[in-house]
């Protein structure tokens, strides 16, 4: 049977997804906004053949059981869109940590549902790749589409995909991730938003959604940096207040954490116009023009605590590669 490749960009989230309507189907409680991140991504090779008896699956040259049942479980939904049984073997690689909220898990099944649905040649559209993208992992589905992304929450399964609002091109914007630990993160965002719900806030989050949808899209049309750098910034500290105000509470910020939001504001006083915004607290991402980039580069690198830093341009979404990783 046919081989095949994709890669797929991470992305970040400018409104974010926090909880779920649905857990099984993965319905998000709100529609979300981001951007998909040029140096941040997953090469995935799928080949379904008819001599196993079971997926081979190897992802970054190890076969973690936990992962590989995430990714058997993916496989079997592809299966069945397709009408086969016949397993795959998979072989995929990141330019980056896992689990330490770069979004490994939506590059992943970005990557994996592309190309698996290749190797089946189920012609799927861009809208049905994005849904079955979703089922893996919600962030996923934002990681299909090219550039600027919405993705719109839903009622049903069939209405839950993103789309893209702007190509890569239309914003020279910078994504400056500041890697502040490599340790895994101790709570999945998975499991985290199973609490969303219990936080006293959570309602009246989603009440101001729709709001800030339009403002996004608003200023992301007029590139408004400063009102959209606003806006984003305060989405990131709300959805962090849900998580801090759930039940379990759940903490990601780092003492590193909250000293790069403290220092980001301070150069933002000083005239270097840069705004953050956070998923787990093991990275912050900084987002500036792609003029002043320069200037922040040097200043992050004086951070003492700073591991790597990587610098992101708005990138296409998920596409096929010719070159096979087996
Ligand atoms: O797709 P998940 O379940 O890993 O959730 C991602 C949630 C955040 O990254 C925190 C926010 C977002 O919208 O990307």
């Amino acid at each position: 049977m046919k081989k095949s490749t994709s890669r797929a960009h991470s992305n970040i989230a400018f409104i974010k997804y926090w909880g779920k309507m649905d857990d099984e189907q993965r319905l998000p409680s709100n529609g979300s906004i981001s951007m998909n991140l040029s140096n941040l991504y997953t090469t995935t090779t799928v080949e379904f053949d008819e001599a196993l008896v079971e997926d081979d699956i190897t992802i970054n040259g190890e076969k973690n059981i936990k992962k590989i049942q995430k990714v058997a479980r993916h496989l079997d939904r592809i299966r069945k869109q397709g009408n086969i049984l016949t397993r795959a073997r998979v072989v995929s690689e990141n330019n980056f940590p896992m689990g330490v909220g770069l979004s490994s898990s939506a590059t992943g099944f970005a990557a994996l549902t592309h190309a698996a649905t290749h190797a089946l040649d189920l012609s799927l559209s861009e809208r049905e790749i994005s849904i079955l993208a979703r089922l893996g992992s919600g962030s996923a589905c934002r990681s299909i589409p090219d550039g600027f992304v919405e993705w719109k929450e839903g009622n049903t399964s069939d209405e839950s995909y993103a789309y893209s609002l702007y190509p890569e091109n239309h914003w020279d914007i910078i994504d400056l991730v500041a890697l502040t630990s490599k340790k895994e993160k101790e709570v999945s965002t998975t499991e985290g938003q199973k609490a969303a719900q219990t936080s006293p806030f959570f309602l009246e989050r989603l009440k101001n959604i729709p709001g800030k949808i339009s403002d996004c899209k608003k200023y992301l049309l007029e590139k408004d940096f400063t009102k959209f750098g606003t806006l984003v910034e305060k989405d990131a500290l709300e959805m962090h207040a849900i998580m801090i105000t759930s039940q379990p509470a759940l903490l990601y910020w780092l003492p590193e954490t909250i000293d790069m939001m403290k220092k980001i504001v301070g150069w933002r006083k000083d005239g270097l116009e840069v705004y953050f915004t956070i998923n787990t607290g093991q990275n912050v991402h900084l987002l500036c023009r792609g003029t002043d980039v320069g200037q922040l580069v040097k200043k992050i690198r004086e951070v003492e605590y700073v591991k790597q830093t990587i610098i992101n341009k708005p990138s296409k979404g998920t596409y096929a590669l010719t070159s096979h990783l087996f």
